[in-house]
């Protein structure tokens, strides 16, 4: 309703991993729960936005109000993100885990354990955050920024490179932290500044970060 910080808005949020098929019972993936991207979606709801959710494959329910669209591979996620931004998207946030790569094709039948090595050759994944960066009518957008190490560095290149309006950097290689956990710690870049949040739950931690989002979004609306 009125008064709320992402009223009206219509924003298109990616979450989970994705899985990209080697045969017809194998896949390539990664340990992304979906957590993160649910919290913000909840958040962004609460926030008073209309929300669509683009989840790879996870075992959480949706959340009260958004919508969600299931995809499975980087290739499905980018359509489908692609198309909800057709539809109309004021602020789009990237927290899935997309596989960078996927085998170069997909075996029709199961492949068979004859020889003692196998070879799996692998292609680059198309970047759906990028893609929906680069459009002409691109919403306002905000990438997560998984690193082991050098967090802060990697974390604007990448801001910068995929020409984001915002980026959330998590530090995966904190236990306990970011990847298929209860709870995460972050440090949110823009052009003009930077704040962490957390340790925190990532309900929480979401409800700042949906703060912090629709500030920057109102500041760049206004200019
Ligand atoms: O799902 P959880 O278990 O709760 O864990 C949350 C999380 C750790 C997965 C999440 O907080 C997070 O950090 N997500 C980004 C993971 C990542 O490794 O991103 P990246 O550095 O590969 O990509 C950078 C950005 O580009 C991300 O916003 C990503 O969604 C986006 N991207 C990347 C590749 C690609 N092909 N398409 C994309 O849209």
């Amino acid at each position: 309703g009125a008064g709320k910080a992402l009223a009206g808005k219509r924003v298109v949020i990616t979450a989970g991993p994705t899985r990209e098929p080697i045969d017809p019972v194998r896949y390539i993936s990664n340990h992304s729960s979906g957590k993160m991207g649910y919290a913000l979606a909840a958040a962004a709801r609460e926030a008073g936005a209309e929300v669509v959710l683009v989840s790879g494959p996870v075992v959480l329910d949706a959340p009260a109000g958004v919508e969600r669209r299931f995809v499975t591979t980087a290739r499905d996620m980018l359509e489908a993100s692609g198309h909800a931004v057709d539809e109309g998207c004021d602020l789009f946030i990237a927290t899935a885990a997309v596989a960078d790569y996927r085998p170069d094709s997909c075996a029709g039948d199961k492949i068979k354990k004859t020889s003692d090595a196998m070879n799996v050759a692998l292609v680059r994944n198309p970047d759906t955050l990028a893609t929906i960066a680069a459009r002409k009518d691109a919403p306002f957008t905000v990438g997560f920024a998984a690193e082991t190490r050098d967090v802060e560095h990697y974390a604007l290149d990448k801001m910068s490179r995929k020409k984001l309006d915002m980026i959330v950097a998590n530090d995966v290689s904190v236990p306990g932290l970011g990847f298929n956990s209860e709870d995460n710690a972050v440090t949110v870049f823009w052009a003009g500044g930077r704040e962490n949040i957390g340790p925190d739950t990532k309900a929480r931690l979401s409800r700042r970060l949906i703060a912090l989002i629709a500030d920057q979004l109102t500041n760049k609306e206004a200019r």
